[in-house]
């Protein structure tokens, strides 16, 4: 087990990667009054577990993106008055990135604020959304647009909760591991070697601590997203975004891997990127991915991506791959951007 320390002029936000991550930590709460965020899934899986550790003070959310609404964040808080939990007391947020947010959103709003631990189970929750201190939940069809920046104390990211994840959640957050390459070229090297074999646990365990420690060292530097840094971490989301919403049923993470393929083409055309790293790039993408991502209507989800809340202005902001381990932002008419996403639906055999 590794530790990394998120220094932010908020707190210091401790995060244990590793495996034997969560039994070293289990004993430090004990004595505690602890208030457990789960879901349906993550619930019927880990429930002794969770009892045994943390008690039996437990809100258990349906599982799903649904379930990040104002209504359940006001019945988890309702939960914690009516539990008697004091401003002393911890909420652990114990599940993936939908848990993790709702939980956190909670833990800064009660009593102005109570402490919180991150125990996230799911591969993208362990190499993204748990870190950060984005906490959020979504409302009137719009994702993340009620929340707060509020670091947990504590983060467990222990790889044992991967053995118990569907395929289909690996890939999810393999889709955020792969933008990681694209923004670093320590990852990049990684899943270039690995790149047969990137589902395996070994590799996976090394990768988490390695996305973990890129991640807080851009929030350190801009803990509030004002500053610029953070907003590479956006790279392939405006664009997924909008296929998340336009697909409806893929996750979140490989909407973002479909976005950074969409992106990708649209920088090989501007010439920001191009040669042998453009090719591995995509064929990392496409090998998470398994087949070319098909867009029945491009124009559709280019109107979508209009209203993302990443652009400041009528036009289009994305962050594209340059070269290895750089980045840039670049903004685009909305005319030009559905252009390029029907072009590039047409090459991967959809588009009209
Ligand atoms: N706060 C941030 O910085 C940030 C960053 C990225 C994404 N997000 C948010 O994270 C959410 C997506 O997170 P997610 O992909 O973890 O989704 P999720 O929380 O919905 O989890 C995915 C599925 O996996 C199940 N699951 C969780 N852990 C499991 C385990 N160990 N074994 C078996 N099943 C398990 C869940 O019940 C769910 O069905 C979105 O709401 C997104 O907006 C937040």
């Amino acid at each position: 087990m590794r530790e990394i320390v998120l220094k932010t002029p908020s707190c210091d936000s401790v995060i244990y990667c590793g495996a034997g991550a969560f039994d070293e930590y289990a004993p430090s709460v004990a004595g505690e009054q602890l208030f457990v965020v789960t879901d349906t899934n993550v619930y019927e899986l880990y429930e002794k577990l969770i009892k045994k550790t943390f008690g039996e003070k437990i809100f258990v959310l349906e599982a799903g993106e649904e379930s990040k609404n104002p209504e359940n964040l006001l019945k988890i808080l309702r939960a914690m008055l009516d539990g008697g939990m004091r401003r002393n007391c911890r909420v652990i947020a114990f599940g993936g990135g939908v848990v993790g947010d709702i939980a956190g959103l909670a833990a800064s709003l009660y009593m102005r604020g109570v402490r919180l631990t991150q125990v996230p189970t799911t591969l993208l929750a362990q190499v993204d959304s748990s870190v950060g201190g984005k906490t959020a939940v979504d409302m009137g069809g719009v994702k993340n647009i009620l929340g707060a920046f509020y670091q947990p104390e504590k983060v467990v990211c222990d790889p044992r909760f991967l053995d118990t994840l569907p395929e289909r959640e690996i890939k999810c957050g393999l889709g955020e591991i792969v933008k990681y390459g694209a923004l670093d070229g320590n990852i990049y090297s990684k899943l270039m070697d690995n790149a047969g074999n990137l589902a395996a646990r070994s590799f996976l365990e090394d990768i988490i601590y390695d996305c973990v420690a890129y991640k807080a060292e851009v929030v350190k530097k801009d803990e509030r997203d004002l500053s610029g840094a953070r907003k590479a971490l956006n790279l392939g989301h405006t664009t997924g975004h909008a296929f998340e919403l336009y697909y409806g049923g893929k996750s979140h993470g490989e909407c973002v891997l479909i976005g950074a393929y969409y992106e990708l083409y649209i920088a090989r055309k501007y010439g920001i990127c191009g040669g042998y790293y453009a090719d591995n790039l995509e064929k990392l993408i496409l090998g998470v991915l398994k087949a070319k991502p098909v867009c029945a209507d491009a124009d559709k989800a280019a109107q979508i991506a209009v209203h993302d809340k990443k652009n400041d202005d009528e036009n289009i902001s994305l962050i594209v791959p340059e070269r290895e381990g750089v980045c840039r932002e670049i903004k685009i008419g909305l005319t030009e951007y559905k252009t390029l996403l029907a072009e590039c639906a047409r090459a991967a055999g959809g588009g009209k």
